[in-house]
């Protein structure tokens, strides 16, 4: 007997997916909902507990619209040459990634939540490895317990970094002081339809290897 209903936990963290074209445009997320989901993001180990994280929530129109702005221009010029090589190369999942990744980039200013994950911290490249990974690793693992929230009570999420090439202009719209790194975007809204269906993914065999590399 696990403490856990394994059934219903694997069943969460296979499916929680990128979800772009089943996203409600039309219905608010509830605040409290978004609280509740960063209370257990808030759970996630970081380094020496600092827990310096910060969550920017974005739903005034406005300042979506000036972000999705932003995500368009970083995202839209190299995901369509993608999509035209993938398109050569007869890759038919390549395409439809492509083309959600497009989709939700068209309608990203309809999101109804924007969630901004920000660290403590500076982008150093003299910085020694262990701390650039201290320092990303002090968010990633909540932002991911976020999404797994979320999806746990019907919500769906997608991790994005395409605004990420406006950095600085997100941060004077949304008054980010200077020492803190946003690390990602994750645009939220309630998920239309069924629930979703695990990915393709390659084999264990290809990526794990035991005792020495191989
Ligand atoms: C570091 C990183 C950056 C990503 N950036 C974007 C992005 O800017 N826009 C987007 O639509 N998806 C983005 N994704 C989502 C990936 O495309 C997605 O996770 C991948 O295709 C696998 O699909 P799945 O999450 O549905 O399993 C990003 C994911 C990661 C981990």
């Amino acid at each position: 007997m696990t403490p856990f209903d394994t059934e219903i936990t694997d069943r969460l963290l296979s499916t929680t997916r990128s979800v772009r074209r089943r996203l409600d445009f039309d219905r608010a997320v509830d605040p409290e909902i978004l609280q509740e989901c960063l209370g257990l993001a808030s759970y996630a180990p970081n380094a020496s507990n600092a827990q310096d994280w910060r969550w920017v929530i974005v739903t005034d129109p406005e300042s979506r619209a000036a972000i999705a702005d932003h995500y368009r221009a970083g995202i839209v010029p190299p995901m369509e040459e993608l999509l035209e090589r993938r398109q050569a190369d007869g890759d038919a999942a390549g395409v439809r990634h492509s083309e959600a990744v497009l989709y939700l980039a068209e309608r990203f200013h309809e999101v109804p939540a924007l969630v901004i994950p920000c660290i403590q911290g500076q982008l150093d490249p003299d910085l020694e490895l262990a701390w650039t990974t201290s320092l990303f690793g002090s968010i990633l693992p909540a932002v991911w317990s976020f999404q797994l929230a979320l999806h746990s009570r019907g919500l769906a999420s997608t991790f994005t970094t395409a605004h990420l090439l406006a950095a600085d202009e997100v941060a004077a719209l949304l008054d980010i002081p200077d020492d803190y790194l946003q690390t990602c975007l994750i645009p939220v809204a309630y998920l239309l339809g069924d629930d979703l269906k695990p990915p393709a993914r390659r084999d264990l065999d290809e990526i794990i290897a035991w005792n020495r590399w191989a």
